[in-house]
């Protein structure tokens, strides 16, 4: 018999697992199910979200006091200072999704690039806060007429996401972006912005040690 055939348990197949999840609830409900490891996602980032959002300042904090599993964290990340604030808050590493859709290598239309480097921190539209899933999205005259719009379920106002990805029509569907948008302020490469994360962590780290530290 072929035991590849599903169902399978992952980490029989040799998948590490990692659950992303906006709450404590969800963290929970992801350790109890045996998962490696968390992705922990703070409201202000980019894409589907819990209705009831918490910043990853705060949210972060609740998951690693309460579980001993390795944790990722994700909203809001872009640079060293943000990358050594998640080390400093417990965490392994961060996954960085609104900066990635900038990226050089980002298969998405430039005019959605460009859209991510034009806009402010306070450009972006929380949708479906009374449905789910609710969104992060950039604003658009789209998202804007969906923002206060509570009869309707924003999912069934999606669009045509291949105009929006491939053709570069803003307004043809929902711009998933998170508020990291209004910091991104270039098209890079990725090695470039991993690079900006990673090189020069560890001497902020050490200044934050010598300014603060009692050694
Ligand atoms: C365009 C876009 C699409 C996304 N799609 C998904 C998705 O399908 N599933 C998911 O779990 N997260 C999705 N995300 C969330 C990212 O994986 C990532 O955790 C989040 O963007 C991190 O916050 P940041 O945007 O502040 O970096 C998406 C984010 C963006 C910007």
């Amino acid at each position: 018999m072929d035991d590849r055939v599903p169902p399978w348990r992952l980490e029989d197949v040799g998948l590490i697992v990692f659950d992303v999840g906006p709450t404590l609830r969800a963290a929970a409900k992801a350790v109890d199910a045996g998962v490696d490891g968390l992705i922990v996602e703070g409201g202000e980032g980019g894409g589907f979200k819990s209705p009831r959002p918490v910043s990853t300042m705060v949210l972060f904090p609740s998951v690693t006091a309460e579980f001993d599993v390795p944790v990722i964290a994700a909203g809001g990340f872009l640079d060293v200072p943000t990358m050594a604030a998640a080390l400093a808050l417990g965490a392994e590493g961060v996954q960085l999704g609104t900066a990635m859709v900038a990226t050089v290598e980002s298969p998405i239309h430039k005019n959605w690039k460009q859209a991510v480097i034009a806009v402010a921190e306070t450009d972006t539209v929380f949708l479906n806060s009374h449905a789910s899933p609710a969104l992060r999205t950039l604003r658009t005259e789209r998202t804007s007429a969906l923002e206060f719009d509570h009869e309707r379920n924003s999912m069934g106002s999606f669009g045509i996401v291949r105009d929006l990805y491939f053709g570069g029509d803003l307004e043809a569907a929902i711009a998933l972006s998170g508020q990291v948008a209004g910091r991104i302020t270039a098209s890079r490469p990725v090695a470039e912005v991993i690079s900006d994360c990673v090189e020069g962590c560890e001497a902020t780290l050490s200044d934050l040690t010598a300014r603060y530290g009692v050694a």
